[in-house]
């Protein structure tokens, strides 16, 4: 039992409540309510209780109603405010006027710490994703529909409101990562918080993110449930400790990491972010990684800068098209944000384990971009430079073999690397990147160029100048080579008999 429900059940001394009700409250404001207020927040849990259930009995079992945190403490609204409705079905014979989108602004009333850190992260800009190829291919060659019941239910929908202030069908319900909201704010606490009970430990185990990281083109989840760290999270769940109050590696629970431990929660000396970017050195979603140094700024916000270009320092006006002119507040360098992430690994591992484990993930990704993504981007856009496919996305076939390349195997293979998943680095990763480029892509850029113009020299000039001087390809101009085979055959030989390889 931790020491606040030990004040709770009045097991401890008055000093030893109020000492536990001030750690509670550290940096929760909670402010304080009018009489009036109190008896509201009792109409709707009486009523609703008969209506949905489901709902009042989650939150009598959170640590809100503990708190005396009551429905209208998140749904109360202004009339005439965006998304605010007069309640229906009232016969309390009070008008009330609420709102059924919960913004983090509602939150941030008592959890502005929480808000702040989510609000500069990728994890709130996921509902801007229109603008990408991935947009072009949901809306266009998919469907709207399918981005409505598919992209957005991850990355959030722009919730719309009509006439009445109902939010309308097409855009909710929808608990997406970066949801744009009616108010303006970015973000939906629910997508891991779910309703009505609120809890930290649900959002602690990785189901919770496994709703959206999983599937062809990003499966942490998968990853996770195959490397030693889930093997071992499932068979001893019990053990995790997930109820804690604090949570922290190595001192609450010491069996295995979980998504949350390694990318937000506490350790001896780091503090629980909600910006899960934080702790990643490199950007493995594009078609070519790079490092990643972080630029926060006095406006809330926060970006993303290549390894590689110059960094604004502490106090500068970033009048970068990023920077908006906002003030540098904060510069993580790529080795920072890797030093928090080894931090979380150092209540487990010693630094052996944790830097060869940094030097075979980045010896993959380094891998994959050289040897792969960047020979083939480079001749996509001398295909594209020259008239030999459309500059448009997705119409052409070879486009779509690229797009799967990077997009889908390509990332499972840098993700199975820097997650401890070798079947996912290698055969749903390196080896259908290779497949892929040896025996679909390159193929079909002979196709595309003989269709063209039948100018079979120019294909050969495109590999001899982008895939021959790059290690790793020799095999393809000159064939495997003798020394490589007579290996094989002396190894298969050792181990099964003389002429055992056929
Ligand atoms: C007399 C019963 C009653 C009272 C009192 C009541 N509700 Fe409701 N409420 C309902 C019913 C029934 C629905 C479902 C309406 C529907 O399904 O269309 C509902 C729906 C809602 C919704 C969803 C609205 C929407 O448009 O999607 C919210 C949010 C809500 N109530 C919050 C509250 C809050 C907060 C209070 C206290 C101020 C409250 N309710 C008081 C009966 C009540
Ligand atoms: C800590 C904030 C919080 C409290 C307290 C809270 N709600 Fe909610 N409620 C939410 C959020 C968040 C959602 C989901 C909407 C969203 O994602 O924005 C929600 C959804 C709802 C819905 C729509 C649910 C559905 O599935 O149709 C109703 C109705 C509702 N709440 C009623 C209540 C009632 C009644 C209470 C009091 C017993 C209550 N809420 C307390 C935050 C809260
Ligand atoms: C009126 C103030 C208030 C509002 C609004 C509020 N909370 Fe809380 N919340 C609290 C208090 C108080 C606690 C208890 C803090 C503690 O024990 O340290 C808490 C605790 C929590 C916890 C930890 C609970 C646990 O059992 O693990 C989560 C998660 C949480 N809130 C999420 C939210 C989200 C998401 C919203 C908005 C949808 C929200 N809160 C809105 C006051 C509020
Ligand atoms: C199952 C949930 C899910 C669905 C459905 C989904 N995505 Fe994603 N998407 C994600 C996750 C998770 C990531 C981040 C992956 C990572 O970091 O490895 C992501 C990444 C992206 C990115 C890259 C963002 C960046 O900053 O680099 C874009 C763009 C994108 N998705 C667009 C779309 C579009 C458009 C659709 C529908 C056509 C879609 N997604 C469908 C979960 C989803
Ligand atoms: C990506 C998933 C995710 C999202 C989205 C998310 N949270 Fe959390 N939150 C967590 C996890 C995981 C924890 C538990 C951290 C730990 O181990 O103590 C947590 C803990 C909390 C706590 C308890 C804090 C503490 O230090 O004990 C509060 C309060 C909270 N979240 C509020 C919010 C609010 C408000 C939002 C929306 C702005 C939000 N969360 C969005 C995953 C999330
Ligand atoms: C043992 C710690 C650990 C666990 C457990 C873990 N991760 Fe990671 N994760 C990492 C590391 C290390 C990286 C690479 C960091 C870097 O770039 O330096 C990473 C990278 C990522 C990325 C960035 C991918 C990109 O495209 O750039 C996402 C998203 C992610 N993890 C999500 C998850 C999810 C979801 C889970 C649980 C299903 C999870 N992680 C479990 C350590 C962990
Ligand atoms: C509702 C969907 C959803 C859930 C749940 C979710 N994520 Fe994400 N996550 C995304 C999307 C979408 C992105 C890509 C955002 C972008 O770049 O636009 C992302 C990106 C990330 C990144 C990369 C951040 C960066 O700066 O590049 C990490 C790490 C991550 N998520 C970890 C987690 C963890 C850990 C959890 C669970 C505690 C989680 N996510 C839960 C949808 C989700
Ligand atoms: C809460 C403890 C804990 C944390 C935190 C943790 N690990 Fe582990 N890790 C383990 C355990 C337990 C094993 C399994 C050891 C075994 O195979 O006997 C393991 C195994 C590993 C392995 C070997 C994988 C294999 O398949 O044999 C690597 C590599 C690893 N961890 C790296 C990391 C890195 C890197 C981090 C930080 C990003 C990290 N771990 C964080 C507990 C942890």
């Amino acid at each position: 039992m931790d020491i606040m429900s030990l004040a709770r059940r009045g097991a401890l001394g008055l000093v030893g409540a109020l000492l536990a009700a001030a750690a509670a409250h550290a940096a929760v404001n909670l402010p304080k309510k009018s009489k009036a207020e109190i008896e509201d927040g009792k109409v709707c849990i009486e009523c609703h209780m008969k209506e949905s259930p489901g709902i009042v009995t989650e939150w009598r079992k959170s640590t809100h109603a503990k708190e005396k945190v009551d429905c209208m403490d998140c749904h109360k609204g202004k009339q005439g405010e965006k998304g605010v409705v007069q309640h229906e079905n009232n016969k309390a014979g009070k008008v009330f006027f609420v709102t059924t989108v919960v913004s983090p602004k509602a939150c941030a009333t008592c959890h502005e710490k929480e808000v702040k850190q989510q609000v500069g992260s990728h994890h709130a800009k996921a509902g801007q994703i229109l603008a990408s190829l991935d947009g072009i291919m949901g809306e266009v060659i998919g469907g709207p529909a399918a981005v409505n019941a598919g992209c957005r239910q991850c990355h959030g929908s722009e919730v719309k409101v009509d006439n009445s202030g109902e939010a309308t069908y097409e855009t909710w319900p929808n608990t997406g990562i970066g949801r744009l909201n009616p108010d303006g704010s970015r973000g939906s606490c629910s997508a891991c918080h779910a309703r009505h009970s609120f809890s930290s430990a649900q959002a602690r185990q990785p189901e919770t993110c496994g709703k959206c990281h999983l599937g062809p083109d990003h499966p942490q989840m998968e990853i996770y449930n195959e490397s030693k760290h889930g093997i071992i999270y499932n068979a001893k769940k019990e053990e995790m400790n997930l109820k804690s109050k604090k949570w922290v590696v190595g001192v609450d629970y010491t069996a295995a990491p979980t998504c949350a431990t390694c990318h937000m929660s506490a350790t001896k000396t780091q503090g629980v972010t909600h910006d899960v970017g934080e702790r990643i050195s490199w950007t493995l979603r594009p078609p070519i990684s790079t490092k990643l140094n972080m630029v926060r700024l006095d406006n809330g916000d926060e970006y993303d800068l290549a390894e590689s270009k110059p960094l604004p320092k502490v106090g500068d006006i970033d009048n970068s098209a990023q920077g908006k002119g906002g003030k540098v507040t904060e510069v993580l360098t790529w080795a920072d944000r890797r030093k928090k992430m080894t931090n979380v690994c150092f209540a487990c591992h010693s630094s052996n384990v944790i830097n060869g484990h940094y030097k075979q993930f980045d010896d993959v990704v380094d891998l994959y971009n050289d040897k792969f993504a960047k020979p083939v981007a480079a001749a996509m856009k001398e295909l594209t430079d020259k008239g030999y496919i459309t500059a448009a996305p997705f119409d052409e076939k070879i486009e779509w073999t690229w797009f799967e390349i990077w997009h889908h195997e390509g990332r499972r293979a840098r993700h199975g690397a820097s997650m401890m998943g070798p079947d996912y680095t290698w055969w749903h990763g390196i080896y259908e990147v290779a497949q892929n480029t040896y025996f679909k892509w390159i193929p079909e850029m002979r196709e595309v160029v003989r269709k063209k113009d039948g100018n079979e020299a120019f294909a050969d000039a495109l590999l001899e100048k982008h895939f021959k001087p790059i290690q790793g390809h020799e095999w393809y101009f000159k064939g495997i080579s003798k020394d490589a085979l007579e290996n094989v055959r002396k190894g298969f030989e050792e181990r099964y008999g003389k002429g055992s390889m056929k």
